[in-house]
């Protein structure tokens, strides 16, 4: 199974991806690339670093549909089979999500439907929840939305800041992203 991995930032989940795909815990897959919006993502060095090839595709103004565009077209060069959004901060257009039914899945740090959005671990810290967590699930055209596919909870602590709780989620979710991949590749290709 090849995998498209879609960042823009720091890159921690890309980087336990990649690395549980060389160790071989997620058999029978490998990373073809890596793809940023933004050309100073600290995760494109990280992935260098593992031998993965990197790609940016910037916005540069253009329209959604054109940007998605160039990058679907790098995927598909790469006969891409499973596309993982891993702190990618962008909404894909219809055309994105059509381009690979089923085939699309993100990483949240909340136990959606709750706290969808930006700052989700502060949004769940402000709310006073005792639990929260993070989630895996399929990509459709709505934010932070489509079937679960797994799920971690994660307890807030007290004492707990913002930052300490981010950490303990950000943990799990490696963990949890992991835990997907391999079973999506174990049922490859017909998940
Ligand atoms: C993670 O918390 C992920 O759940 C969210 O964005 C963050 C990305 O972190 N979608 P990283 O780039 O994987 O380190």
């Amino acid at each position: 199974m090849k995998i498209g991995i879609l960042i823009s930032g720091r890159g921690s989940n890309m980087v336990a991806i990649v690395d549980a795909v060389n160790s071989g815990e997620i058999a029978d897959a490998e990373v073809a690339v890596v793809i940023s919006d933004k050309t100073d993502a600290a995760g494109l060095d990280k992935a260098r670093d593992r031998g993965v090839e990197t790609v940016v595709v910037e916005r540069r103004g253009r329209p959604r549909e054109e940007h998605d565009a160039e990058i679907i077209s790098e995927l598909q060069k790469r006969s891409v089979e499973l596309v993982c959004l891993a702190g990618y901060m962008r909404l894909l257009s219809p055309s994105f999500v059509q381009a690979f039914p089923n085939k699309i899945i993100n990483i949240h740090p909340s136990l959606l439907p709750a706290f969808p959005g930006l700052d989700a671990q502060r949004q769940a810290f402000d709310a006073g929840v005792k639990v929260t967590g993070c989630t895996v699930h399929f990509v459709d055209e709505l934010l932070d939305h489509g079937e679960v596919i797994l799920q971690q909870p994660v307890a807030v602590h007290e004492g707990d800041t913002v930052e300490t709780l981010s950490a303990r989620i950000l943990e799990e979710e490696h963990r949890l992203y992991v835990a997907a991949v391999k079973m999506m590749a174990s049922k490859f290709p017909s998940s």
